[in-house]
């Protein structure tokens, strides 16, 4: 498997939780820029138009990320209307659910206790979604989700937004002397674009650059972590049967260039 289990400070339960929601703020902003709505808009109506399926369970939501923007413009649609986002994480935003949960008209709720993503007996029903997420999973948790997925014939997408610039060990650390400062220096970029902006955000980016560090590191360390498509082969191995199909590929900006990878598993209709 090319995957390196690297460490990203955010899985650690003693990371700070503000400085997790900081981070998860930024890649909102970086997954906006890059495009990832359309993306996702459209893996996602794949599956809807295909499957009776009304509700939609996030894991590892973080900030929401870009989904909240996809169920939104989903919802515009004819027959969409009752399409709903259930938002969940094992280190939930509390600010961000509060903001979600106050606004009951847009179909859109964040779960404030922890829902850890490897435990899927306790995973409300519906089209679960792991946005940027199954890289914290190691081999096993990761096995295990698409096991359950499969053995419950729960609908399941997994998208990661750096899947396609997955590369061998030796090249990743090659380019840490240059990836990390780029990522640090975008980290400062992006700050004036983060909604709802914070004195933490604002004072620990730019005059104790906390969240620029974090930041470059964890971006950086993910794109070792991402299961490349043969890497999910693997994972995969002994799970393929008839009555639950699943397809893997990179998925495809509304420009046409590859922007991420995505892995769909889909109970036969
Ligand atoms: C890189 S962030 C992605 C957040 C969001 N999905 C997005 O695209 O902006 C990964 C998130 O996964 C969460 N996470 C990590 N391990 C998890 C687990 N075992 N169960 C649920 N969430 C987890 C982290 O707390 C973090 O919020």
């Amino acid at each position: 498997m090319k995957r390196i289990n690297l460490i990203e400070f955010e899985d650690f339960s003693w990371f700070p939780v503000w400085l997790r929601n900081c981070m998860t703020n930024n890649i909102v902003v970086m997954a906006r820029w890059l495009g990832v709505t359309e993306t996702l808009h459209h893996l996602i109506l794949k599956v809807l138009s295909s499957h009776k399926i009304d509700k939609i369970v996030d894991l590892g939501s973080g900030s929401g990320g870009v989904l909240p923007d996809v169920i939104q413009q989903i919802r515009s649609l004819d027959d969409y209307e009752m399409v709903s986002l259930q938002l969940t994480d094992k280190y939930p935003n509390q600010q961000k659910a509060h903001d979600f949960n106050a606004d009951h008209s847009n179909g859109i709720d964040y779960l404030t206790s922890s829902v850890d993503a490897t435990d899927f007996t306790r995973i409300p029903a519906g089209l679960k979604t792991m946005v940027n997420c199954f890289h914290h999973m190691s081999p096993h948790q990761a096995r295990t989700i698409l096991e359950s997925a499969k053995d419950n014939r729960e609908p399941l997408l997994i998208y990661e937004m750096g899947g396609h610039h997955v590369m061998p060990f030796a090249l990743w650390l090659l380019s840490l002397p240059v990836a990390l400062p780029m990522i640090f220096c975008l980290a400062l970029v992006i700050v004036p674009f983060v909604r709802p902006m914070t004195w933490q955000h604002w004072f620990f980016s730019y005059l104790i650059p906390l969240i620029p560090f974090f930041y470059a590191w964890d971006g950086h360390a993910s794109i070792a972590r991402i299961y490349d498509l043969n890497d999910l082969d693997q994972v995969l191995l002994g799970l393929e049967c008839s009555s639950y199909t699943w397809e893997k590929g990179f998925a495809i900006s509304s420009r046409g260039n590859k922007l991420g990878t995505y892995l769909l598993g889909l109970p036969e209709s």
